[in-house]
């Protein structure tokens, strides 16, 4: 049943994303260098498994002076700015990270600061809440803000939305090269102008799983590789059975199969090629349930039909691996699915921010970025430990609301890094202990125009205590 509040249209009013300057080239000596020490056969063996089988080809990696904190600041002066509205109507500052850059305090609160300094203005009446849950933290961040205008208890016009990380595995691990930096801003809404989220169609399911966790006290992730893209790919599944059972009913479209729900598919991409498995289960469920299709599944992967399918993971395998060759799939996935892709090619996986990466690379790469107003985006966003959501929205003025910003900065100031420098900031201050990477001072780019980590604090004493304390600073350019 329908009230007044719950028919409010929410969603998403603008996007805006940064990512830092320096960036590690998978293609050149990194894989010279790794080659022989992650036993690949070759190194033009390793470029392929990384490039084409993995889909990365560059990885942002932050400077000494920057943070999850000073990525969420920088996305959120972006959004703001892009959708031209005053600071003071924000009332929420919803921050989504799995590395944070302080035990209690959250990285709103520090994002609050630093966009008070920099507009000028005065934040008071304002909520900042930090949302932790692996990659699927900013979605949990969101569904929080919309649900407050939904409810009607919003406070003013605008919630920000932030997703911000840094992933880091170890050095000549297989998660290496699916490591990355970056933030993404959202302002939620109501009558947004970019996307219009669907009401009470979400699917959502947790499991408890170790497939990727970070204990205390460790910088790095541990992962168990395979075993996570399994899990993954089972959690998605499951929230989407509940999404289209919810979605059909609430958007009247009995017995709809997710493509043709949604025209657009935007995955959590931890690497480029997790989304194509992950289009390959999600299609391959619905296309193998459709009668219809009967004749073309049972000429492109038969597999797919075989009563096996539930009880064996290779029968699966096989299946899929079919499927993915089909024409069917190839021109589902080139048409939905890849030009969600793009950024994260370059940039690699920003964990909490990964799966609105998918949406700002959809609106960035867009050849007629005005006619997908009016189409679907299904979203299908994971977090390990593990949890899905799949929920969906459709574009409303895609033109006039997004600012394309992404490529001309990955093209034009990006700053490649030798190994030896690379593996520094890798390191960070220790290489247990917090996850940040920042140390003041040893920037490979001296900060410009942009928000820095400026000193970390040393005080312990009855004048003044701030021992681990983070200052931050504007730095003009
Ligand atoms: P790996 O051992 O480097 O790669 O692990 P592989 O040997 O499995 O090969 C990968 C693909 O490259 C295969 O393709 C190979 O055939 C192909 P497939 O058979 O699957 O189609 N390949 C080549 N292709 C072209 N040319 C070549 C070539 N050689 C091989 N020369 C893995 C890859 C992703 C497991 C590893 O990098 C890893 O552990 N990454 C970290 C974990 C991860 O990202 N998991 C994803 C799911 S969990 C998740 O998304 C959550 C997360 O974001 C965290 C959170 O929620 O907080 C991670």
């Amino acid at each position: 049943m329908q009230n007044g509040s719950s028919s409010r249209t929410v969603g998403i009013d603008a996007i805006a994303v940064h990512v830092p300057r320096l960036y590690l080239d998978l293609r050149d000596e990194w894989a010279r260098v790794r080659a022989p020490e992650l036993g690949e056969a070759s190194v033009e063996q390793l470029v392929g498994k990384v490039s084409k089988g993995v889909g990365v080809t560059e990885m942002a990696v932050p400077d000494a002076h920057e943070d999850s904190a000073t990525l969420a600041a920088m996305a959120a002066v972006k959004a703001i700015t892009h959708a031209g509205i005053d600071p003071r109507d924000v009332g929420t500052i919803a921050v989504g990270t799995e590395t944070t850059v302080d035990q209690s305090k959250s990285i709103g609160a520090y994002v609050l600061g630093m966009i008070e300094e920099h507009f000028g203005v005065e934040l008071r009446r304002v909520g900042a809440p930090q949302f932790q849950f692996a990659c699927i933290g900013a979605t949990y961040a969101l569904e929080s803000a919309v649900n407050a205008f939904r409810a009607g208890e919003a406070t003013k016009p605008y919630s920000l939305v932030i997703a911000t990380d840094v992933s880091k595995y170890p050095l000549k691990s297989a998660g290496e090269y699916t490591q990355g930096a970056g933030a993404v801003a959202m302002l939620v809404s109501e009558s947004p102008r970019l996307l219009a989220l669907d009401a009470r169609v979400a699917g959502t399911i947790t499991r408890d799983e170790r497939d990727f966790f970070r204990p205390n006290g460790l910088s790095t992730a541990v992962v168990d590789g395979k075993y996570s893209i399994d899990v993954y790919l089972g959690a998605i599944a499951e929230a989407t059975e509940m999404y289209l059972e919810r979605a059909r009913a609430e958007l009247g479209r009995p017995g709809a199969r997710i493509d043709q729900l949604a025209d657009h598919l935007l995955f959590h991409v931890p690497f480029p090629r997790m989304s194509e498995y992950a289009a390959l289960r999600v299609l391959g469920e619905a296309w193998r349930a459709d009668g219809s299709l009967r004749g073309t599944i049972a000429a492109a992967a038969p597999q797919l039909l075989s009563t096996e399918l539930e009880r064996d993971p290779a029968v699966r395998k096989e299946a899929e691996k079919a499927l993915a060759k089909s024409v069917l799939f190839r021109e589902c996935y080139e048409r939905r699915i890849e030009p969600s892709l793009a950024l994260s090619r370059r940039i690699g996986n920003i964990y909490s921010g990964s799966m609105y990466l998918a949406l700002a690379s959809l609106l960035e790469t867009a050849a007629d970025r005005a006619a997908l107003a009016g189409s679907r985006a299904a979203f299908f966003s994971y977090g390990s430990g593990a949890s899905a959501r799949v929920f969906s929205g459709v574009f409303v003025d895609p033109q006039r609301a997004y600012v394309p910003h992404v490529t001309q900065a990955l093209d034009g100031a990006r700053v490649p890094l030798d190994v030896a420098t690379y593996e520094r900031l890798h390191a960070g201050p220790s290489s247990d202990g917090p996850p940040s990477l920042a140390q003041p001072g040893k920037s490979v780019l001296p900060p410009a125009g942009e928000f820095a980590l400026a000193r970390i604090g040393t005080d312990q004493g009855p004048a003044r205590t701030d021992l681990g304390y983070r200052y931050y600073e504007w730095v003009a350019s």
